[in-house]
């Protein structure tokens, strides 16, 4: 810890910083969650296991690089602790979208462990309660979801920021949280229609992803600096691309990824049935050169359970040229995402911060 600067810290310090504060805030909630009672410490501990257990950090990089991208600790009259905690915060939005995501996507598996429902259902039947273990799983696990939702709040609130500070945060906060539970919304829709259209995957992308994860996280923390609206405009424009490229990513690794890496099993996505860019392109080509592939794709898809077929049907996407196709997306998005920031205003070493996350999230391996 000596090595980090805690005033002006690096991007690379942010994680540990994040974590720092993190455990900060859940120690300081353990007497009033003890006071409920038991079971509610016990579920928190789930709680915090995913918080503090993992993650790449991408939502606060990206509050501090909004903050620094505007004005940066030295010139700031907000406290660094403070700004840090409002980074932070979005670990615990980030938590309630991935433990609620995993009861709706029946993922059994995140960061390489289990996910919070099914740890809870596993520990309902080592420990004799009564009733069905899966749905206990499920009900604890959508409650710790919700708790971290509030306690996304009570972060960003208690924070310390001043008055000032808190009220420009208000439009980016308000918006990253709307957009992403719209955004899941238009992902299940999509999913319950067997939907092929590739516009309509995008825009699941874009706010079901890129809008929580990059775009609105950047405007956050340049709000918090007191940034003017074109800077503003820039880094919305850019965390827009970038993050619809880091889900073409994931949505690749979804399907072609190793677990070991992803933390999540392979072609989950196949499983359940999740109607990506990947999967729509891979229809429309099938489609055109192969209709017995396509037609065993769509019979397939959301539907098997089985390793081998599951296999099977990643073997004929990538037959397809799609996976290509998304990468020459995730090429062209990256280059428009990175064009956005040739403003002026935008310092060098600002620049070179956002193009290094850049090349983070969408070639990203894990
Ligand atoms: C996972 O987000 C959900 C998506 C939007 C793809 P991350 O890939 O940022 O997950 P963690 O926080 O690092 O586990
Ligand atoms: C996750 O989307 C997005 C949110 C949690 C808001 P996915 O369902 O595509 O992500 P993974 O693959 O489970 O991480
Ligand atoms: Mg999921
Ligand atoms: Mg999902």
């Amino acid at each position: 810890m000596s090595t980090v600067d805690a005033h002006n810290p690096d991007l690379d310090q942010i994680p540990v910083l994040v974590h720092e504060r993190l455990t900060r805030f859940l120690d300081a909630r353990a007497a009033e969650v003890a006071a409920i009672g038991t079971p509610v410490t016990e579920a928190v501990e789930y709680l915090r296991n995913f918080v503090l257990n993992g993650g790449k950090r991408i939502r606060p990089l990206y509050v501090w690089a909004g903050f620094v991208a505007a004005q940066g600790p030295d010139e700031s009259a907000e406290n660094i602790e403070s700004v840090l905690d409002a980074a932070a915060s979005l670990e615990f939005i980030q938590a309630c979208a991935l433990i609620h995501d995993d009861i709706i996507d029946s993922s059994d598996t995140r960061r390489g462990a289990p996910t919070v429902h099914r740890a809870v259902e596993q520990r309902h039947g080592e420990t004799g309660l009564e009733g069905d273990a899966a749905h206990f799983g499920q009900s604890v696990a959508i409650l710790a979801g919700d708790m971290a939702l509030v306690w996304a709040e009570d972060m960003l609130q208690d924070s310390g920021l001043s008055a000032e500070a808190l009220a420009r945060t208000r439009d980016a906060w308000r918006g990253m949280r709307t957009e992403v539970i719209g955004g899941q919304l238009l992902d299940i829709f999509l999913e319950a229609q067997a939907n092929e259209s590739v516009d309509l995957a995008d825009s699941v992308n874009r706010f079901k992803t890129a809008a929580y994860t990059i775009e609105r996280p950047l405007h956050l923390g340049a709000s918090i600096a007191g940034a003017d609206d074109e800077l503003i405009t820039a880094l919305r424009n850019y965390g827009r691309d970038i993050g619809i490229a880091f889900q073409l990513r994931d949505d690749l690794l979804g399907v072609f990824g190793d677990p070991a890496i992803t933390g999540k099993p392979a072609g989950d996505d196949i499983r359940e049935g999740k109607r990506t860019v990947l999967l729509s392109l891979a229809l429309q080509q099938a489609d055109i050169s192969d209709p017995d592939a396509s037609a065993v794709i769509r019979a397939g898809i959301g539907k098997v359970s089985d390793p081998v077929e599951i296999s099977r049907i990643a073997g004929l996407i990538r037959e397809t040229g799609a996976e290509d196709q998304v990468e020459q997306r995730i090429t062209a998005l990256t280059e428009s995402g990175l064009a956005h920031l040739d403003l002026d205003s935008i310092p060098e070493g600002v620049r070179k911060q956002l193009r290094h996350l850049a090349i983070r999230a969408t070639e990203r391996r894990m």
